[in-house]
């Protein structure tokens, strides 16, 4: 096995923090990853896949494990419907590529967004009103201390709003190998209600929009609007929008007449935390080459060189500033490697 020292982190994560793996591996089998697991020389591992939903705020002293499992094939076809399996290291984008050129529709709405297909079912991935569940059907993941591979289906993966089983009971127990996915091969259900969509496609005088059509949409307002890590660093939304009970929402909109929300069902009331942190005055804000973006005030942005930690601590400031002026409590999507 081609084990590495020092190897810089930098390529290896969106946000484009240079922390130093101790050892690197990269892992292009699942036998490779089995025995790779098995190394008693070297206890601790670390897994890294895209990258794209971690801040990393200290050198890594272990083997970091980069997955780079390949492969798309058809697993089942009708008329109607595709299922298809994707190993872990697919690139998502190049996945929602690959669907648009078949034909197959159901992840238009999830173009352009960073990582690999392995990490979209831990964070439930999801944008302009689709989520990674919607066409989820199974994912396989290889349970960390005995190597044994696990089939998890939907109900498994117990999937929430930027949640699932692999951020709560099996947080670190497993990795992601493969993902099973279900598609439309006609008779697509596209959604373009979300405002932004509607208001490019009628731009763009479309009327009778397709899955392509959705998914350049799509692009376009991403590209507007959220920074691309390959210039700079970032690793989406940092922040989860809180979800609040309706009597904090009344008290809230008592007082923020003009705010944004989005209404859940079950008493409950989504805030953009966007929006929050634009109110608190951090929008575009630039401390060293930490920063906020100007244009979506959710995204912390690395300019160059600054340091997971110096993002943390910005974080943290923002954190506090809602909650001192809101009292509401916003909480990070992206997982903090300390
Ligand atoms: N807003 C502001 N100021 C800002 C940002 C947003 O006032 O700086 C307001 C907007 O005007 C709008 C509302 O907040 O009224 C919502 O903004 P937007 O449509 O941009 O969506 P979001 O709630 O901020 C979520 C996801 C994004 C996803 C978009 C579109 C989360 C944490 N984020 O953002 O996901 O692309 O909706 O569906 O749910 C990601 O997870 O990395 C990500 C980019």
């Amino acid at each position: 096995m081609n084990i590495q020292e020092n190897i810089s982190l930098k390529n290896y994560n969106t946000f484009g923090i240079g922390a130093i793996a101790k050892f690197f591996l990269e892992i292009n089998s699942l036998l490779q990853l089995q025995k790779a697991l098995q190394l008693s020389a070297y206890p601790e591992k670390f897994i890294i896949s895209g990258g794209s939903n971690m801040l990393l705020t200290k050198d890594i002293d272990a083997l970091v494990l980069h997955i780079n499992l390949k492969g798309i094939s058809v697993f089942e076809d009708d008329d109607e419907t595709v299922v298809i399996k994707v190993m872990a290291g697919e690139n998502w984008h190049e996945l929602v590529l690959w669907s648009l050129e078949l034909g197959y529709g159901g992840i238009e709405n999830l173009s352009l967004i960073p990582g690999n297909t392995g990490t979209a079912p831990i964070q439930n991935i999801g944008a302009y009103g689709v989520e990674l569940k919607d066409v989820f059907v199974s994912c396989q993941a290889m349970h960390i201390k005995t190597q044994e591979l696990h089939e998890f289906t939907k109900e498994d993966c117990k999937f929430g709003y930027r949640d699932s089983i692999f951020k709560n009971d099996a947080k670190g127990e497993y990795i992601i190998t493969s993902v099973k996915l279900k598609l439309t091969k006609n008779g697509h259900t596209l959604n373009t209600f979300y405002g932004a969509i509607e208001e490019e496609l009628e731009q763009n005088n479309i009327i009778h929009p397709t899955i392509k059509d959705v998914s350049n949409a799509v692009i376009a307002i991403r590209k507007n609007k959220l920074p691309d890590p390959a210039e700079i660093g970032n690793s989406g939304s940092f922040f989860k929008n809180p979800v609040v009970s309706k009597k904090i929402f009344e008290a809230f909109q008592k007082k923020n007449p003009d705010a944004p929300y989005y209404e859940m069902g079950d008493k409950k009331f989504k805030i953009p935390a966007g929006w929050l942190i634009e109110q608190c005055g951090y929008k575009g804000k630039r401390f060293g080459d930490a920063g906020v973006h100007p244009k979506q005030a959710l995204v912390l942005v690395n300019y160059g060189n600054a340091t997971g930690e110096e993002i943390l601590d910005l974080a943290f400031t923002i954190k506090k500033a809602v909650l001192d002026k809101f009292k509401i409590s916003i909480v990070p999507e992206v997982n903090i490697i300390k």
